[in-house]
């Protein structure tokens, strides 16, 4: 645990207070130690509680390993959304993974299966025919939740109020749709740290991010419903690339979370260098980095909204980095009336921490570690190749 590092070694800081029993000094450090011992007692009983919401989606399944894979983090739920895939397919991915983990004390829900008001729109063709760079996975031994993933997320929330926190790695369809549901779980939520969003660009259209362009009137919705929220965008996320030099270390071993996520990244890798970039963005995966170690990014506050009804610009999370809006006013003059600019509110209120820069290496270092640590499963599942 990062808070945990004692710079002596306990043993020796043990034997040392030991020595000087009766001083002042000492009983000081005994105290200290104490509550260091208490404190990472804490820290290392109570992990961050996190729903993944996701559309699985080969980013989202690195998230999800990445996820499974930290101590930091207990995974309560996948909430299943449309987006990268069908809600069907998304749902059968997120079980296949599960199971392949072991892990079906991690329930996954089915939740919205298209946006509020758009028709969907899914990035197959960036993802592989089944979501998951056409591996196939061995079928899912992990049953769907019978819960809808809004309800779950509710009733999770109102179970550990200001102790969940929502991880989005989709279009924000479910938690609008919770959000809108039980407004009254807004102040329980702990934190909702959200894969979307762009200041400066997008990557779908030249002004909107892929999960914002799926669902803005969602979107729009989340931003202003009032939580805490830090929005991990296309800024900082394209600065982590995964590169084919970093992928050997992942296909060792023979355990199968690293090998899908190998498995994964090669397909990536391979799609980034057709299009002429260096490597892979790790979109997902920073959202979940974030969750585990939140100093990986800096964010400012800002206000943002979400354009729904420009013609080129739907999906933009416009976001006002001045913290200001200049005010205007209408005025009669002798040629006719015309607006004129008076002078700057400083009145904006933020409604999210925008990332605006990332520890790219040490993100990315933490993410092969985690995932290249194996802790290989009792029963060892295949994984196939792809196809
Ligand atoms: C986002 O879009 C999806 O295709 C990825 O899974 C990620 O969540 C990046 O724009
Ligand atoms: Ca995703």
């Amino acid at each position: 645990m990062r808070h945990c590092q004692l710079r002596i070694p306990v043993a020796a800081a043990m034997h040392r207070t030991a020595d000087c029993r009766g001083c002042r000094r000492c009983c000081g450090r005994v105290i200290l130690l104490a509550a260091w011992i208490v404190g990472c007692a804490h820290a290392v009983g109570s992990p961050r509680q996190v729903i993944i919401d996701t559309d699985p989606g080969t980013d989202d399944a690195i998230a999800i390993v990445l996820a499974l894979r930290s101590p930091e983090l207990a995974v309560r739920a996948l909430t299943i959304v449309a987006g990268n895939v069908t809600a069907a397919q998304g749902a059968e991915n997120a079980r296949r993974i599960v199971s392949l983990a072991q892990r079906c004390n991690v329930p996954v829900a089915a939740g919205a299966r298209k946006p509020l008001v758009a028709k969907l729109t899914t990035g197959e063709v960036w993802h592989g025919r089944n979501g998951l760079a056409d591996i196939q996975l061995p079928d899912p031994t992990c049953p769907l939740d019978r819960r809808w993933a809004p309800d779950l997320i509710i009733e999770m929330v109102h179970a550990a109020p200001h102790q969940i926190t929502l991880i989005t790695l989709g279009p924000l369809t479910n938690i609008a749709l919770a959000e809108e549901k039980d407004p009254s779980i807004v102040p329980l939520v702990r934190q909702v740290i959200m894969m979307a969003g762009s200041a400066s660009g997008g990557n779908v259209t030249p002004a909107a991010e892929f999960n914002v362009y799926v669902d803005p009137e969602a979107a729009q919705l989340v931003f202003n419903a009032g939580w805490p929220i830090t929005m991990v965008g296309l800024d900082v996320c394209r600065k982590t690339l995964l590169t084919s030099r970093q992928l050997p270390q992942l296909g060792e071993g023979r355990d199968p979370l690293a090998h899908l996520v190998f498995g994964i990244g090669e397909f990536l890798v391979a799609a980034a260098e057709r299009r002429g970039a260096a490597g892979a963005a790790m979109y997902d995966p920073l959202a979940v980095g974030v969750a585990i170690d939140p100093t990986l990014i800096v964010a400012a506050p800002m206000r943002v909204d979400v354009e729904t009804t420009g013609r080129l610009t739907r999906g933009e999370t416009v976001a006002n980095r001045e913290g200001t809006r200049e005010l205007t006013e209408l005025r009669r003059f002798a040629d006719g009336e015309r607006y004129v600019f008076t002078g700057v509110s400083g009145t904006v209120v933020a409604n999210a921490a925008v990332a605006t820069d990332v520890q790219a290496e040490r993100f990315l270092e933490l993410l092969l570690t985690r995932i290249r640590s194996s802790h290989p499963p009792a029963r060892s599942a295949k994984v196939g190749g792809t196809g």
